[in-house]
């Protein structure tokens, strides 16, 4: 069955290249993104894990945890690996499951047998430190992801968990954001001493709160 948003994230026991893990455990507080990729040994999938690795420090600054998923084996995935850092300059710095029994691909539908039934198409899941999806996204296998917009939905949905706000299209850390229509003008003045600009009644916006 499909996981939506706000759906609690299936868990599971898993092998990957760090050892065994039962997900919800290994996320513990943090955040998660759980990410899958058709195949080892292939070239798009090789570019999107050297830059993982590359950005690693970002997603650690934001408490987020992130693993990977094929249904290859994790000695396939080890061995793959000394090609990631060889090709992209990066040691891959996050677990990978091996997931050949397809546990996982089922629990998250991953795959999509009018791609191919064989192999899982590019998912990612952003999940919240509550253990429930916040966001879903599917690629192709002949696109390689923008994990650059990973980030930043991080970066949105850690902001709107603590304020009543929302980030308008393209919005980046430190851009004002806008006010959600369910608090009040009145309310709003207390919320947002900074004050805020109305373009129309519903369309409030403000200076980010938290800076
Ligand atoms: C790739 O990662 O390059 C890839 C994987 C499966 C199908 C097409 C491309």
């Amino acid at each position: 069955m499909a996981v939506r948003l706000g759906d609690e994230a299936p868990d599971f026991t898993a092998d990957t290249t760090q050892g065994e893990i039962r997900f919800h455990d290994w996320l513990g507080d943090s955040w998660g993104v759980l990410f899958s990729h058709p195949k080892d040994f292939t070239p798009v999938c090789t570019t999107e894990l050297g830059y993982v690795a590359k950005i690693k420090p970002e997603f650690d600054k934001r408490n987020a945890k992130v693993i990977g998923l094929s249904v290859d084996p994790i000695d396939s995935h080890a061995k793959w690996a000394a090609d990631i850092a060889e090709t992209q300059g990066a040691e891959v710095n996050f677990p990978m499951i091996g997931d050949q029994d397809k546990t996982v691909a089922d629990l998250y539908d991953m795959i999509h047998p009018n791609a191919s039934d064989t192999t899982t198409v590019r998912s990612v899941f952003v999940i919240g430190p509550d253990k429930k999806v916040k966001l879903t996204i599917t690629y192709p296998a002949s696109t390689g992801r923008n994990f650059d917009e990973i980030l930043r939905v991080i970066d949105s949905l850690q902001l709107t968990a603590g304020y009543s706000v929302a980030t308008p299209a393209n919005w980046r850390e430190g851009e004002d954001v806008i006010i959600v229509p369910a608090v009040s003008d009145e309310d709003a003045k207390e919320k947002f001493p900074k004050g805020w600009k109305a373009l129309k009644p519903y369309l409030r916006v403000t200076p980010q709160p938290n800076r």
